[in-house]
């Protein structure tokens, strides 16, 4: 079909199924996305369809949108059999009952037929199940098909309906968990690629375009865009035009998506020279360590807020014996304190999406009834935090920074003056940050990083540097 990459069609007939089983009445909305303008109506960003609509329905293609009525055992798909014009411009399209058939059986209905099936299930008193919009336009049609103000459909959305997709999706099967393989393979490439090329005096963004294409010869696109950096302190940098200078660090956060839009989500930190200065060589073990053990703890059962901490106890411990932190390490992690250099969650689920689900709210994915989310600076970040299990697939992605703004407001504030050296600090305040980040799968018997093992350990790194 035109290019468009499904599984087999029972796949998402037997994936409804269970949905239906799980929503006791009504009807079950789902959207999927349409083009959205860039500078011009025309000129539209590239084209993602909506990942709950890609696992229930697999098309990806806009001008759709389905309805599951649970009552009815059904599925309808809502759209149209595409007109000449747009044969002409953007070429023929599967029909409508070809889309229905490859998604795993469905009648189907004309778009402009929603609002009304949805009014009439309304004056019946039946629910409408629906997931809390996160496009505009998708928010106006919803606010315009259920008669809820735009500012009402969030507390609308189907808190029932949301908990069902997270314990569908949070599962991976053994076809979703070939494609997150490839994703990681493709996204290794990427990042094999950016160590090979960087040399001192090339531009940030010339390694940029090398690893995005990359990506796009993988078959897929990006999942979200490139982290690429010296300054790799700063956590989501999308600014590419520094130079690379003798002496920095390299911190590269980027992945590939498969054409099934199954994403990779991978960092690496190489230095821009051939070998880590001893200096950069101790921060990097420390963070190389808390990954490696991190990864090596995962397994069912255990929860995920208690493999961050450890993580935590490790860099507090790793940066003790460098002598820039002091004190108790649990004492000094139970207070937040090493959060000045590990900012940010251990990692995250992910799947057809990098933060995976967060379009459903990261507490149910993360959360759920479990664990109770932490207000505290650092632990407050932590996407996953509830106890792990078989099918589960996650980033394990520790890091240590040195953010100078973040350091002089806390030394100002004197702030966890008892676990921190600020004195010794000073020598740090051009150093950036290292960051190491893996997918893992799972298992009942423990877990698996998939993909090929993309080089991390120092003497690894320096070959590829070398090479
Ligand atoms: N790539 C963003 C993250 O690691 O969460
Ligand atoms: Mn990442
Ligand atoms: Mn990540």
């Amino acid at each position: 079909m035109s290019g468009m990459q499904l599984f087999g069609a029972t796949t998402y007939a037997e994936r409804r199924k269970r949905l239906q089983q799980a929503i006791p009445s009504g009807i079950i909305l789902l959207m999927g996305n349409e083009e959205s303008p860039c500078n011009y109506t025309d000129n539209v960003y590239p084209y993602r369809q909506d990942s709950n609509f890609l696992y229930f329905l697999g098309i990806d293609q806009p001008g759709l949108a389905a309805i599951i009525d649970v009552d009815a055992g059904k599925t309808i798909l809502f759209g149209d059999d595409p007109d000449i014009m747009h044969i002409v411009w953007m070429g023929a399209l599967p029909s409508m009952s070809e889309l229905a058939t490859a998604a795993g059986g469905a009648e189907t209905m004309p778009y402009s037929r929603m609002e009304s099936y949805l009014s009439d299930a309304r004056s019946k008193g039946r629910s409408i199940h629906y997931l809390p919009p996160y496009r505009a336009e998708n928010s106006i049609k919803l606010s315009v098909w259920t008669g809820i103000p735009l500012n009402g459909l969030a507390a609308g959305a189907s808190v029932p309906l949301i908990e069902a997709i997270v314990a569908l999706r949070a599962h991976k099967s053994e076809e979703e968990i070939a494609q997150m393989e490839q994703a990681v393979n493709t996204s290794g490439l990427m990042h094999i690629a950016a160590m090979k090329a960087a040399r001192p005096g090339m531009k940030e963004y010339e390694l940029v375009g090398l690893v995005e294409s990359i990506a796009r010869a993988g078959g897929g696109a990006l999942p979200y865009t490139v982290i690429l950096s010296v300054n790799g302190q700063i956590l989501h940098n999308h600014y590419y035009g520094n130079t690379l200078h003798p002496g920095q660090l390299v911190l590269g956060d980027f992945g590939a998506e498969t054409g099934m839009h199954y994403a990779g989500d991978i960092t690496r930190t190489f230095p821009a020279d051939q070998q880590f200065t001893t200096r950069q060589k101790e921060i990097y073990q420390i963070v190389l360590d808390t990954e490696v053990a991190a990864i090596q703890s995962l397994k069912p059962g255990i929860r995920y807020l208690d493999v961050h901490l450890a993580a935590g106890r490790q860099i507090a411990e790793g940066m003790k014996s460098l002598g820039l932190m002091k004190g108790d390490s649990d004492a000094a992690v139970a207070a937040g304190a090493h959060a000045l250099f590990f900012p940010h969650g251990l990692g995250h689920m992910i799947g057809l999406d990098v933060h995976d689900m967060e379009d459903l709210g990261e507490n149910y994915v993360g959360y759920g009834s479990e664990v109770t989310r932490s207000t505290q600076f650092g632990l407050r970040s932590l996407r996953l935090a509830r106890a792990l299990q078989p099918g589960f697939v996650l980033t394990v992605e520790p890091g240590i920074y040195f953010i100078p703004e973040l350091i002089n407001l806390w030394r100002k504030e004197k702030l966890h003056t008892e676990f921190i050296n600020y004195e010794k600090l000073e020598a740090y305040y051009d150093f950036g940050g290292i960051r190491i980040e893996d997918n893992v799968l799972i298992t009942t018997e423990g877990h698996r990083v998939l993909g090929n093992p993309i080089p991390k350990t120092i003497a690894e790194v320096e070959a590829l540097r070398a090479g």
